[in-house]
This record gives structure tokens, C-alpha cells and sequence, in this order.
């Protein structure tokens, strides 16, 4: 069963035909909220909003392991995470899809690990392709037949957050190799990895980062919400597309 956490943008599948919400508990604590399963174009999905049904969980907030511990408990083969970024390399323009295949990590203070040695022996998972190959090939391959452009390939930088970020960090990440920024690509994807759940990822631009483009002064989040319910039209076709493989 494919899973899909949804973020800004997309705390809901219009497409999905609800058949049950389930309330579930971790050993981490309780989920960003309730697992809602249902079809999507006839498929089984199981759907999780990240920061909750009425978007009130900030990214530093969310409960990552239990997001990802609750997905897998609840049969998920293989996950796919929507989340919106800031645009830093040239054509990562707002409105553009991003399948991005590696991963900068400048959080701090999250947890961010299953294994923190209190029980086990120590384990060090292999990272070095973040994102499952398998899930972005599938991925790639419904953006075709939806007939949707997307940016095969970037690295997207994990910044703390909430704030954005300042031009001068923007330009760092970009020195460090980054092409686009957001706020909750990690832990979550390596949390997916140490569960053994095939995760990769679809961004959606919703502005230019700090210092480019139209943000050169600051990053006006007015324009944004357009940007994104236009872009997520594009995500839900992907999607449909997915899940019927
Ligand atoms: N920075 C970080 N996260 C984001 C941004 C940004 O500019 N836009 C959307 N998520």
C-alpha cells in the first residue's frame, strides 16, 4: 500500500475517497494526526497531513517517528512525501515539480534517529542515496503519463525553521551544493531508511529562497498559497498516476 504525507499545500486529497480515519499511538507518541485511508483512482492509500488537519504543527514540531512508525505499522510498502521549498537553483522556479535525489541536512534538536542505542547495539544505516531509487523511478514514470514537467534531480537543503532563511545562509547552501530548500525533508527521510519503508520525495517550489529571484529584498508569502493550490493540481494527477502502477 502506497502512503502519502502530505504538506503545506496539501493537508488533504480532494481525489481520495475516505473509507476510514484511524487514531493511531507509537512508542514515539501520537502521529501528526489520524491515518486516513481510502481509494485513489481505485487504488489503497493511506494519506497523512504532516502538520496536522488544520495546519497547526510547525516543522520542528512534527513527530517524525511516529509519522513514519504509524505509516509502517499500518502496512505501507512505500511512501511518498509532498513538501513545498524555496527555489534556489536557476530553474527551480515557483510552480516547478522537483524529484530530488540527495539530501543536505542543518537541523538540529530533532530526533531524528529509531536507533538510539538505549536497547540495541549501535547501527549505522547506509544513506548515501537518500531517496529510494525504486520509488523516484515510479514517481518519474507517473509524471510522465499525467504528461507533468518535472525537475529530475536536486539536492534539497533541510533547514531548521520556522523562519526562512537569511540570503547570506541561502548562499552558503547553494556554495554546499543545495537547489532547493525546505524545512522538513529531514528526519523523515532517514527515519524511512532505518524502517526499511522506500520513501522519496516530490517538492513543490513555492517561492524563489531568500536573495533570488523575486525574493532578492525578502519572501513575500502572498503570492504563495496561489502558487501552491496550482502546483498541487498538478501533484494530485502524479499521484493518481502512482498509485494505479
Ligand atoms: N525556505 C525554507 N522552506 C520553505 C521555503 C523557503 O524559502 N519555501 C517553502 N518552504
Amino acid at each position: 500500500m502506497l502512503a502519502i504525507i502530505g504538506g503545506s499545500g496539501l493537508t488533504q486529497l480532494s481525489s481520495l475517497e475516505a473509507l476510514r480515519r484511524e487514531v493511531s499511538r507509537t512508542p514515539y507518541g501520537e502521529p501528526s494526526g489520524a491515518l486516513t485511508f481510502g481509494r485513489l483512482a481505485g487504488c489503497e492509500v493511506v494519506f497523512l497531513a504532516r502538520h496536522g488537519y488544520g495546519h497547526t504543527i510547525p516543522p520542528h514540531r512534527v513527530n517524525y517517528r511516529a509519522n513514519i512508525w504509524a505509516l509502517k505499522a499500518a502496512g505501507a510498502t512505500s511512501l511518498v512525501s509532498v513538501a513545498s521549498v524555496g527555489g534556489i537553483r536557476q530553474d527551480c522556479v515557483p510552480g516547478a515539480l522537483v524529484v530530488p535525489n540527495q539530501i543536505l541536512d542543518y537541523t538540529w534538536g530533532r530526533a531524528h534517529t529509531f536507533f538510539d542505542g538505549l536497547d540495541e547495539l549501535v547501527r549505522h544505516i547506509d544513506f548515501t542515496l537518500p531517496y529510494d531509487e525504486e520509488v523516484r523511478r515510479r514517481i518519474l514514470h507517473a509524471v510522465r503519463e499525467a504528461d507533468v514537467e518535472v525537475i529530475d534531480g536536486a539536492v534539497y537543503a533541510t533547514t531548521q525553521g520556522p523562519r526562512l532563511e537569511t540570503a547570506a545562509e541561502v548562499d552558503r547552501f547553494e556554495r554546499d551544493g543545495a537547489d532547493v530548500v525546505g524545512m522538513t525533508g529531514m528526519p523523515e527521510a532517514v527515519l524511512a531508511r532505518e524502517l526499511e519503508l522506500p520513501y522519496a520525495a516530490i517538492n513543490v517550489v513555492a517561492n524563489y529562497a531568500a536573495g533570488r529571484g523575486a525574493s532578492a529584498q525578502n519572501v513575500r508569502f502572498e503570492r504563495v498559497e496561489q502558487v501552491l493550490h496550482e502546483a498541487m493540481l498538478r501533484v494530485r494527477n502524479v499521484l493518481a498516476h502512482l498509485c494505479r502502477q
